[in-house]
């Protein structure tokens, strides 16, 4: 699949070339990740942010949202709800927070690794290479930066830059391959002034970076942001922009998976808040295989707006646990035991398909 490929796919309108692309993303799902959907429980351990990304409801200067950094303890809790709920990992994630810091999240990691079994994923933002290598150390198997945007220029104008160097997400997760992540990236759909041409290079992206991981949603513009008051510079949309819809979601998905057989690939929330009747189930059958059910405590969970009306905002651990497990019923999969980490296949001289590394 080259650019032109990945470009007609994406401005596919036809039904029934559509239906040939779910068709084709779900086989290639069922051939190399097969029928487990693996869950992820969630834990949005602080809302906190230094940062003052465009998008992003979580920005510093958004005085409209009470703050709040989890104790250990109260982590802990939702740890050991994942494991009462058969998860095989716990995602913690925040804003990019100076307070937390290095030494406490790696003892919070090593608490998790001596007291359950299960993998740990971090996707805390930008952090300092000492502090990345320290928590795999610790023990973190896994590590998420989404690089947003392919297109430099307009990721430059929506990503706050701290100090003089602008950000380098490609850099970072380099270097977090280079210390044994398994990494995971990803990109919103329909940012202003991203173009078909953009969206395609994101796509080629994914493989070049050979991403163990892979999350992809729609933009939902934050009223209380620059972007989505749009008030600032940002690019007025042209007969080029991507749409932020369902639609081209699942098209991305789908073309994810035929880009990157063997990623692990989510059926996000995001996915999910612009279509709460099936969005996730609709993700899970043109490419994905990966759900992440929400721990935070509803406390907690009402603070953590990155965008407006985002799914599950007002449920309990305990609701999202069975109503995914529902979910994947009744489409027919089943959920995944064990860590569900990447598995890296490889041609032998037999021309044969062996499973060579299955890590995490
Ligand atoms: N709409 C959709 N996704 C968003 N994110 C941040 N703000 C928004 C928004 N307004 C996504 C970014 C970020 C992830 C944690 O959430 O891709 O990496
Ligand atoms: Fe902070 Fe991340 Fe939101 Fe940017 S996207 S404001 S770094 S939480
Ligand atoms: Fe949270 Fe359905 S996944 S309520």
């Amino acid at each position: 699949m080259n650019k032109e490929g990945i470009l007609s796919r994406l401005r596919e309108e036809n039904v029934e070339k559509l239906e040939t692309l779910w068709r084709e993303a779900d086989n290639v799902r069922a051939a190399h990740v097969g029928d487990a959907v693996h869950l992820r429980g969630l834990i949005e351990i602080s809302n906190v942010c230094n940062r003052r990304c465009a998008y992003c409801g979580l920005r510093a200067d958004n005085r409209s949202i009470g703050r709040y950094r989890m104790t250990t303890e109260e982590i802990m809790l939702c740890v050991h709800d994942a494991v009462d709920y058969g998860y095989g990992t716990v995602v913690l994630q925040s804003g990019e927070d100076e307070g937390i810091t290095g030494s406490w999240m790696s003892e919070l990691i090593r608490r998790i690794k001596a007291e359950t079994g299960l993998a740990v994923t971090l996707s805390l933002g930008e952090r300092a290479g000492e502090e990345l290598l320290a928590w795999r150390k610790a023990g973190a198997d896994r590590y998420l930066i989404r690089f947003e945007t392919s297109n430099r220029k307009l990721y430059e104008l929506i990503h706050h830059r701290k100090g003089a160097r602008p950000s380098d997400r490609l850099a970072i997760l380099e270097n977090l391959r280079t210390m044994g992540y398994e990494t995971g990236s990803g990109v919103m759909i329909g940012i202003p002034g991203q173009t078909y041409e953009d969206l395609a290079r994101d796509i080629i992206l994914f493989r070049e970076l050979d991403l163990d991981m892979i999350g992809v949603g729609p933009y939902l513009p934050h009223p209380e942001t620059p972007l989505g008051k749009n008030d600032g510079d940002f690019p007025a949309a042209g007969v080029e922009q991507v749409p932020n819809t369902e639609l081209m979601t699942y098209k991305v998905i789908a073309l994810s998976r035929l880009a990157c057989p063997e990623a692990n690939i989510p059926s996000t929330t995001a996915l999910a808040t612009v279509n709460r009747q099936e969005g996730r189930e609709l993700g899970l059958q043109r490419g994905a295989n990966v759900v992440m059910p929400n721990l935070t405590p509803p406390e907690y969970r009402v603070l953590y707006e990155i965008y407006p009306g985002k799914a599950c905002i007002h449920e309990t651990a305990g609701a999202c646990a069975s109503c995914l497990n529902m979910r994947i019923i009744s489409i027919n999969r089943r959920t995944g035991t064990g860590p569900g980490g990447r598995r890296k296949r490889a041609l032998t001289h037999m021309g044969q398909n062996l499973n060579v590394n299955e890590r995490g």
